[in-house]
């Protein structure tokens, strides 16, 4: 199995730890484990580039580059992010921002047999929130399989959380590395994928709204 883990904070805490608790317990050698941060990318600049004509075009390509390509490779790929005023770090949504081109919508990467996990913690409220939000992203990149890991720590630092809720937690870990776990090599992509992937074949088929896209679908043999 080969994981592409996505960070969207720089620092390791809650979120990191987290996040290690599932690789874990991955039937993955560390090898194949890619970690990236995000952090260093630039802004995106809304120039549509990507979209409309090549990501190579991109200002922000060469930062992008590795990580498009270990997300390509990998059989799990994992968003991480603490909650930010019930959201993704700005650091995170910059990176899926980059990403954009290769929404279903636009030009995906076949990911339709990949499994997805949006993990987050948070002090009070909005970990479950958040955790979607990135399973949302991993959903419209195609990714046939998504799951969600979140968390309430109740306290500011990981080694302050009382040992019940650790063991709880620990539990929750384990259930989805199980699942993780089973299905790896044998993913059947959701319904709601299917179904979102077929309108998007009936849209690219119909409307021809651009040109590269529409050639991309064709190359592609899904139009
Ligand atoms: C800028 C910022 C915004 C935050 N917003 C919220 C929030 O809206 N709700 C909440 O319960 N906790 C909020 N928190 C707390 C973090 O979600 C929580 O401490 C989380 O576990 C931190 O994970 P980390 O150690 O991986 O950074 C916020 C923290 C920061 C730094």
């Amino acid at each position: 199995m080969k994981i592409c883990v996505v960070h969207g904070q720089n620092h390791r805490g809650n979120t990191y730890r987290l996040t290690q608790l599932l690789l874990e317990q991955l039937s993955c050698e560390k090898e194949n484990i890619k970690e990236f941060y995000v952090g260093g990318i630039g802004q995106c600049t809304g120039c549509t580039q990507c979209i409309l004509k090549d990501e190579n075009l991109c200002p922000h390509r060469l930062s992008m580059k590795p990580i498009v390509e270990a997300l390509e490779k990998a059989d799990v790929i994992i968003l991480a992010s603490p909650n930010y005023c019930m959201g993704m770090t700005g650091q995170l949504k910059n990176f899926c921002d980059h990403l954009g081109y290769r929404w279903m919508s636009h030009r995906p990467f076949d990911m339709r047999k990949k499994i997805g996990v949006g993990i987050s913690t948070t002090a009070g409220m909005g970990a479950g929130k958040t955790a979607k939000e990135l399973c949302k992203q991993l959903f419209w990149w195609s990714i046939g399989r998504t799951y969600s890991l979140s968390f309430t720590v109740n306290a500011i630092r990981w080694e302050e959380i009382p040992e019940k809720r650790i063991l709880k937690l620990n539990r929750k870990v384990q259930r989805l590395a199980h699942r993780i776990n089973s299905r790896y090599g044998k993913v059947h992509q959701s319904l709601k994928s299917r179904i979102m992937f077929k309108i998007m074949t009936l849209m690219h088929r119909n409307m021809e709204w651009n040109e590269i896209e529409t050639a991309y679908w064709r190359a592609n043999g899904w139009i």
